[in-house]
């Protein structure tokens, strides 16, 4: 098996209509390939054009797409039979339910109705490939392919082979995502929450603490990451924001405040769950802030702000 050029180009398949999945159904449709969506929930599968249309049109408007959202909408057609739907394609990206369950049953079907070189990229945010692979015919041509949501916003992609893959499908959808116009990143080997959760997690269960400890409201560490942290964040990671912060460089950062890491790090040796007492407070607290009926509205005024950043990183591409 070879990493083609051309790998991907004859059409894609995406199993799951979801929330993930319509996400990838707008990646490879606005770079203008055709994509079959699956879905074995039969209105999902049937209100999936609507909503692929509503998003086509804020990325529109946003001029985040060049063409018409008819235009890449009509790539996308809803496919009800499995087989239907995946049998002549090179690319699978598989985005059911996070269920070890859910995902084996469906990799069981596929391994009966994929093209022979066919390969499957799971959205996975967690469950590693192998979980769900074993002893299956494909599982060399399996691997995780775990975007961030909405993926045609967060470009990343970490792609995280099981020790059975072979390493000519992770150089074939490292192409195609990058054609694709996203970012994807290699992990070397599975471990739990791969890259992007275990960055999320180590400040999370500062976070927590923090906050458990009466150090801090939930509002101002929030405000930290908003109107601090973050604002560095969404160009550089903290490797280059750390290189950057002394005059020489990150060996210069570290000899002045490697110290002050250890020791932070020294104390928390002893990480506890999140407890339901300290989960509810900080419910409680949000929902102050934020009533539950106002979340959708919240994360639609979220990805209008995320397609601005957006549209300003595209506009300052080769300055970064
Ligand atoms: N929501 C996120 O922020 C996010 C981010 C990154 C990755 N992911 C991952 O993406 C995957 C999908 O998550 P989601 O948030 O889109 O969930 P979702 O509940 O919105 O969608 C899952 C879809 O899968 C369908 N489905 C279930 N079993 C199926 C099967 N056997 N064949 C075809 N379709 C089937 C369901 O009907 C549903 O439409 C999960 O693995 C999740 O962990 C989610």
């Amino acid at each position: 098996m070879t990493a083609r050029a051309d790998f991907g180009e004859a059409g894609v398949a995406v199993v799951g209509a979801g929330l993930v999945g319509l996400g990838w159904a707008i990646v490879f449709a606005r770079a203008g390939l055709a994509v079959r969506l699956h879905d074995t929930d039969p209105a999902r599968l049937a209100d999936a054009p609507a909503r692929l249309r509503r998003s086509l049109a804020d990325l529109a408007a946003a001029g985040l797409i060049a063409e018409a959202p008819d235009v890449v909408a009509a790539r996308c057609t809803p496919v009800a039979d499995l087989a239907a739907a995946v049998g002549n394609v090179d690319y699978v990206q598989e985005s059911v339910l996070e269920r070890t369950d859910v995902k084996r049953n469906l990799y069981t079907a596929l391994s009966a109705c994929l093209a022979p070189e066919a390969i499957v990229g799971s959205s996975s945010s967690g469950i590693p490939s192998s979980a769900f692979t074993q002893g299956l015919a494909i599982a060399p041509r399996c691997l995780v392919a775990h975007p961030v949501n909405p993926p045609y916003l967060a470009p990343i992609v970490e792609l995280v082979p099981a020790e059975w893959t072979l390493p000519e499908a992770v150089d074939a959808v490292h192409g195609l995502m990058s054609r694709v116009g996203q970012h994807p990143i290699r992990v070397a080997r599975e471990l739990t929450g791969f890259v992007l959760n275990r960055l999320q997690g180590a400040l999370l269960r500062e976070a927590f603490a923090l906050y458990e400890e009466g150090y801090c409201s939930l509002a101002d560490i929030d405000a930290t990451v908003s109107k601090g942290l973050g604002l560095r964040w969404a160009f550089m990671g903290p490797f280059e924001t750390i290189d950057l912060n002394a005059p020489g460089g990150i060996g210069d950062y570290a000899a002045r405040l490697g110290g002050l890491y250890h020791s932070i790090a020294l104390e928390r040796q002893d990480p506890q769950p999140w407890s339901p007492d300290l989960v509810a407070r900080a419910e409680a607290e949000r929902r102050q802030a934020l009533p539950l009926e106002d979340l959708p509205s919240r994360s639609e005024w979220r990805d209008r702000r995320l397609m601005a950043l957006a549209v300003h990183k595209r506009a300052s591409e080769g300055q970064q």
